[in-house]
């Protein structure tokens, strides 16, 4: 549909194909858009980034999002490139005491930090290098991935929600200072999604599986979730900011689903 026709951006966060940044930068080419691409230099390792920026004409530049040094060096890169651009889509995340199985009471606090510095903090350091390489125009969007475990405990979620909690108050936060030169940042807060990170979560598929079974609509993939991100990416949104929206089938909305009351009754038993 063109919706993105003309407009230049940068996806942070494709590691492979199913990836949700993977996705949104299939859709931004679809309608029209020109990207840089990004991810942490050990990525070149473990993905396979090279095939995405060939197939969808972009160059990649590697950084840490942890690091304000490489983040200045990007901005000044891509706005070599682009000038200043339209949209940014930021689709990190780790949760290092996640990974490594500790749990939420005994939480290792130099991996939390990282944590917090890589799921959260990055944001604020990619929004705070944008404005200050001036590589981001009035009237853009920015748009961050989030979970609803940054309001509700999904036990295994562990300090990720602690993460997803931040990121959300920092959209708030620079959603209002963004607001006088009309540049909007929103949260995706999307249901579980079969990836690299999603799949590091133990009981993962118990999560999805549960979701899935609650959601009216079903879990929502990848896919939806990047023609999403571009609806938010586009001039018809332009009034949005500051918004956490949920991009979940419904289930932020539910409590129990027949589906589950009927699953519940047949493992213990109804006892009526
Ligand atoms: P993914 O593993 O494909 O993407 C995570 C990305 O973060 C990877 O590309 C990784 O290289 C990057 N990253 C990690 N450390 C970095 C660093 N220091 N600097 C730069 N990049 C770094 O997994 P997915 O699921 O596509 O994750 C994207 C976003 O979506 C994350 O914010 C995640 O929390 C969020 N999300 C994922 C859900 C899921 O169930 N998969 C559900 C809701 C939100």
């Amino acid at each position: 549909m063109g919706l993105l026709d003309g407009k230049t951006g940068i996806i942070f966060g494709a590691l492979n194909d199913e990836s949700i940044a993977w996705a949104v930068a299939e859709a931004a080419k679809r309608e029209g858009a020109e990207f840089v691409l990004s991810n942490a230099p050990v990525a070149r390792r473990l993905g396979s980034l090279d095939e995405l920026a060939e197939s969808t004409g972009s160059s990649i530049i590697w950084a840490d999002a942890t690091s304000d040094e490489e983040l200045a060096d990007l901005f000044e890169q891509v706005k070599e490139e682009h000038g200043p651009i339209d949209f940014i889509v930021h689709s990190i995340g780790m949760g290092v005491n996640v990974r490594k199985d500790v749990p939420y009471e005994d939480l290792n606090y130099n991996w939390y930090q990282k944590t917090l510095d890589i799921s959260a903090v990055s944001l604020h350091r990619i929004v705070h290098h944008a404005l200050d390489q001036e590589a981001i125009k009035d009237g853009g969007s920015i748009v961050a991935m989030s979970y609803i475990g940054a309001q509700r405990i999904f036990s295994k979620y562990s300090e990720m929600g602690d993460a997803k909690a931040l990121l959300e108050s920092i959209v708030r936060a620079f959603g209002y200072r963004l607001g006088k030169r009309d540049i909007r940042i929103n949260a995706i807060s999307q249901s579980p999604t079969k990836t690299t990170a999603g799949s590091g979560i133990d009981g993962f598929n118990a999560m999805y599986e549960f979701a899935e079974r609650v959601s009216p609509l079903g879990n929502a993939d990848a896919e939806s979730c990047a023609d999403y991100t571009i609806t938010l990416l586009s001039d018809y949104t332009r009034m949005v900011t500051m918004q956490t929206l949920y991009h979940d089938g419904g289930f932020s909305s539910m409590g129990i689903s027949d589906q589950l009351v009927e699953a519940m009754e047949d493992s213990f038993g109804d006892d009526e």
